[in-house]
């Protein structure tokens, strides 16, 4: 072993990451629902507005996308001249899984008056196959920039549909998908935290389903729920979303009392926690760095139709 070898032996984990970025000019983006390392790691911890608004303006040559598969697609769409890497390709998502292509363009082909409005938890061919992509922090926006008598295809998630539809009061054909981490939720065990800690307020991502949203006193993306935390830090919450935020959210507000929603399955952290997230670990996340793979790679045809309703969405989010 040469001494620069054994130098690096030496070194853990987050110590070889950080001087391995360095030396490839890489990047690591991250999302809330990563492990607290990789987080503290990151050069940017957000949600999937944020990560991709990063993604589209990096000047690094590596983009190591520590959350999963269908947000390293959307980077690799808006930068196709960088590598993006992504630690673990068993990295998927449950809601991108409950839209296959075949199916869904059957679906617009059935209603091709309406406009086609896509949650970003979707792969690059349903993309593709879109007018106008949206994220949590966003949907209602874009929602309301498409005109009042134009009829809408919302997809994949049915739970962010009705909610974005009773808001805006607009009657949309939505996809039948879900997240399996936010429909998790037991109504009933929150009912009972709630009884226990009555002072707390409930906070909810709008991927949760109605009946956890009605218990809500402010229902947002991951980013919206931590500055709202941050903006009634004097309060305490129950947080109804992948329990991951904890970590980011108690950071910023390290005085503020939290408590994370119950899943209805007892499992270790009495919480509900996406295994597809945490797949993703330290050692994943350097040797992807290291031998730059696996890469995520869009096909050329699918990433230029892609990209259309991906840079209308951070048009229209501009001013948010
Ligand atoms: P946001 O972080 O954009 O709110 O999305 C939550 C989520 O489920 C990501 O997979
Ligand atoms: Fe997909 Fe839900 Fe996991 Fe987000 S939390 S990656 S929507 S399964």
């Amino acid at each position: 072993m040469s001494s620069k070898e054994y130098q690096i032996f030496k070194m853990d984990l987050k110590e070889k990451i950080t001087q391995l970025k360095k030396e490839k000019n890489a990047v690591i983006l991250a999302h809330y629902y990563q492990y607290p390392e990789i987080q503290d790691v990151a050069d940017y911890v957000g949600d999937s507005l944020g990560l991709s608004q990063q993604a589209a303006e990096t000047d690094a040559d590596i983009i190591v996308f520590a959350g999963v598969h269908f947000m390293a697609e959307t980077a690799k769409i808006l930068s196709p001249d960088k590598m993006v890497v992504l630690p673990d390709l068993e990295a998927g998502c449950s809601l991108a899984d409950s839209c296959p292509p075949e199916s869904f363009k059957a679906f617009t082909a059935k209603h091709s008056d309406h406009v086609v409005i896509t949650y970003v938890n979707c792969s690059a061919e349903i993309k593709a196959l879109s007018d106008i992509v949206c994220t949590s922090s966003n949907a209602l926006k874009i929602v309301e920039s498409v005109p009042k008598d134009t009829p809408i295809i919302f997809a994949p998630d049915r739970n962010l549909g009705k909610y974005i539809s009773k808001k805006t009061g607009r009657d949309m054909l939505l996809w039948d998908g879900s997240c399996i981490v936010h429909e998790a939720f037991s109504i009933e065990k929150l009912i009972k935290l709630h009884q226990k800690y009555p002072d707390y307020k409930i906070i909810a991502h709008p991927e949760s389903e109605e009946h956890i949203l009605q218990t809500a006193t402010y229902i947002g993306s991951t980013s919206g729920m931590i500055n709202y935390v941050k903006e009634h830090a004097d309060q305490k919450f129950i947080v109804a979303t992948e329990a991951g935020i904890l970590h980011k959210m108690q950071q910023e507000v390290p005085n503020t009392k939290l408590v994370p929603a119950p899943a209805k399955e007892d499992n270790t952290c009495a919480c509900s926690e996406c295994g597809f997230m945490k797949v993703n670990t330290m050692q994943k996340l350097y040797d992807c760095l290291l031998n730059e793979r696996p890469q995520i790679d869009v096909p050329e045809d699918i990433r230029v139709k892609a990209l259309v309703p991906i840079e209308r969405m951070l048009e229209l989010s501009k001013s948010l």
